[in-house]
């Protein structure tokens, strides 16, 4: 069971317990993390479970699509840590991951 470390928007930081193979937008939402709105389900579509991920852990995770990375282009929050959580899928490798909730447009 790999643990995550999450940050919330208004900077709280706390371990969340995960089961491997599902998502990180799935494990935030089942995390209680309700600020994630993630409106369309992990259908990488409407980019409102945008989540910044530690530097670290950024070539641990699958590469990103060209829709994950048109919708993200949509966001005025965008860094060059940017990802959509429900295109991350935690396996025992991402044990660790440091993940903060990036803010809403
Ligand atoms: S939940 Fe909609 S893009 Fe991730």
């Amino acid at each position: 069971m790999p643990e995550i470390i999450v940050t919330t928007r208004e900077g709280e930081t706390a371990p969340l317990t995960v089961k491997a193979g599902i998502s990180l937008m799935e494990a935030l939402r089942d995390g209680g993390y309700d600020e994630l709105l993630a409106l369309c389900g992990g259908c990488c579509s409407c980019a409102t479970c945008h989540v910044y991920i530690d530097p670290e852990f950024l070539p641990l995770l699958p590469a990103m699509s060209s829709d994950e990375n048109e919708l993200l282009d949509s966001s005025s929050y965008r860094n060059e840590t940017s990802r959509l959580s429900c295109q991350i899928k935690l396996t025992d490798k991402l044990d660790g991951l440091k993940a903060k909730i990036a803010p809403e447009d």
